[in-house]
């Protein structure tokens, strides 16, 4: 994939990523799992952005969210944010860190007995203390986190997970007890995807964060003593990105 970053620089845009992906997992798989995103630059804030018709630019932070669909029918849901330029800016990293940080401490929280809510509540956590020391929180960091407060969801309006199997959003019409209200259990796989999204009119923030969108999204198995990273192949942190970026483009 990150090989064909220089002709979507070119000229040939997202779309060229996208169609590069979708060709991979026809021949590979079945196809594509889900319509695949590449949201460079300014696009990335934007959830599923499935139209990627805009260009790729080399200052950019490229998010790429693909999946194929293996011939079983199971799909696979995995984010990355690559640095088009085989760098982060120091105000891209920053961003990078603190979505991070969160992916990992959800990542802890997903192993069999927990809610199925818990590594949601635990990534949130460290999105609104950080959002907070950035002196983004309109309120206290107790307030964003109560029931009615929420404020730091203005930066990341999804859940940041979901079941995965034979659908990507797996059983998305369960009942809420067998789905958000339930406990973890062995051969359940999921995916964990905090973020955070800025988008480029947003004024809420300081003109340096608008246009930044960051997303790690990981796939999981519960497994009888904790959780397996099914996609732990692909670094997570800012810097194994950059040296994965700049070994492939
Ligand atoms: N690719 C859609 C999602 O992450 O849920
Ligand atoms: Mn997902
Ligand atoms: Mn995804």
């Amino acid at each position: 994939m990150l090989s064909e970053v220089p002709t979507a620089v070119a000229g040939a845009g997202e779309r060229w990523l996208q169609g590069t992906f979708d060709r991979y997992a026809r021949t590979y798989g079945n196809g594509p799992g889900y319509a695949a995103i590449v949201g460079s630059g300014p696009h990335a804030p934007t959830l599923h952005w499935e139209r990627c018709d805009g260009p790729v630019r080399p200052g950019d932070l490229l998010l790429l969210d693909m999946g194929v669909e293996v011939r079983s029918h199971y799909t696979a849901d995995v984010t990355r944010t690559f640095p088009v330029s085989g760098s982060f800016s120091p105000v891209q990293r920053q961003v990078h860190d603190l979505v991070e940080r969160a992916h990992r401490a959800g990542l802890t929280q997903v192993a069999p007995g927990r809610a199925f809510t818990d590594f949601h509540h635990a990534a949130m956590e460290v999105i609104a203390r950080g959002l907070d020391d950035w002196g983004l929180l309109p309120v206290s960091v107790d307030e964003a986190l109560s029931e009615r407060g929420q404020h730091h969801r203005r930066y990341l309006i999804c859940g940041i997970g979901h079941h995965l199997g034979l659908d990507v959003h797996d059983c998305a019409r369960s009942s809420p007890e067998a789905y958000h209200g339930a406990r973890m259990a062995p051969a359940m796989a999921l995916t964990v995807e905090p973020g955070l999204y800025f988008h480029v009119h947003d004024r809420t923030v300081p003109p340096e964060l608008r246009g930044i969108g960051v997303r790690i999204e990981d796939d999981l198995l519960v497994t009888p003593t904790g959780a397996e990273i099914l996609s732990a192949a692909l670094p997570i942190d800012a810097t194994g990105l950059e040296t994965w970026t700049k070994e492939r483009i």
